[in-house]
């Protein structure tokens, strides 16, 4: 996506909705905070589901997740502390760390795993996923991993400082995640004490901000919320998103335009119809997989 600076023009979203995340486990015992893809944030078309892991508790992520299948979605990975190698059927392999991303395209089918590749010391990072339209659902799989000097840093202001993971920002950034039809803004936002960052963008799109340091201010026309860490908030109509804090804090900026269609989710699957999950698993059972 791509954002236009207008600032006499800004319609400044507010928080529709404040949702924190609910304890789980995944994978083969990963205990993570899954904040969206719960009962309270089922989706915000099109993303499907973001986790957050944070433990320095090795007995939390140390079974990671071995070989599982996806089909139909994106998975995107970002660390912020920690190392975790990944591994799948089509032969790519590599080590992700702090401040690292990897942008999997399943689309038709991959089998991959998800390992830490450490025995002690905090792993701290997200995974999101990211639907597809029906029209690429069923297109080859593929990879972008980038590392973190290959990600560009915004510092538009005081006490700020901008990871542009993808999408372009209004200053002209570019995150280097490209050839995505979702083609999401995708922005990992530190603050300062006092500072107060203002971003651009469609109208169209769907977004929020996971708080994950701190506390960040939300500012619109008639409001000013406040969003602690652990918080997720979805953000109302409007062109423009005014953030600001009073202490140290961090937030992810999620925007992309709908897809706008049906969503059948079934395990490590997101497709269209039912069928199709069945088919999925069907194919998944008798080796079709990429
Ligand atoms: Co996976």
């Amino acid at each position: 996506m791509t954002t236009t600076r207008n600032p006499d023009q800004a319609r400044y979203r507010h928080a529709e909705k404040l949702v924190t995340g609910e304890a789980t486990s995944d994978g083969a015992g990963v205990r993570l905070n899954r904040v969206m893809g719960t009962s309270r944030l089922n989706m915000l078309d099109p993303f499907l589901l973001l986790d957050e892991f944070r433990s320095d508790d090795k007995n939390d992520y140390i079974a990671g997740f071995p070989d599982h299948p996806h089909r139909g979605f994106e998975t995107l990975t970002y660390m912020l502390a920690g190392r975790i190698r990944h591994k799948d059927n089509a032969g790519h392999e590599g080590v992700i760390e702090a401040g690292d991303v990897q942008w999997m395209t399943a689309a038709s089918g991959i089998i991959h795993s998800e390992m830490p590749e450490q025995e002690n010391g905090l792993m701290w990072g997200f995974q999101l996923w990211i639907n597809l339209p029906a029209a690429e659902k069923m297109q080859d799989p593929g990879y972008q991993e980038f590392s973190a000097d290959r990600i560009p840093v915004e510092t538009g202001g005081e006490g700020i400082r901008v990871h542009v993971i993808a999408g372009t920002t209004s200053s002209g950034s570019h995150g280097p995640v490209t050839g995505k039809s979702t083609q999401p803004l995708f922005l990992d936002i530190e603050l300062a004490d006092g500072a107060h960052y203002h971003e651009y963008f469609s109208d169209n799109a769907n977004a929020f901000i996971y708080v994950f340091q701190g506390k960040v201010l939300l500012h619109s026309d008639h409001s000013r919320q406040e969003i602690p860490a652990g918080t997720l908030a979805v953000l109302a109509d409007g062109n423009a998103v005014h953030l600001s804090a009073e202490a140290e804090s961090r937030c992810l900026l999620l925007a992309a335009e709908p897809i706008n269609e049906t969503v059948s989710r079934g395990g490590p699957f997101v497709m269209n119809t039912r069928e199709e999950i069945i088919q999925a698993f069907e194919d998944f059972n008798n080796g079709r997989f990429f």
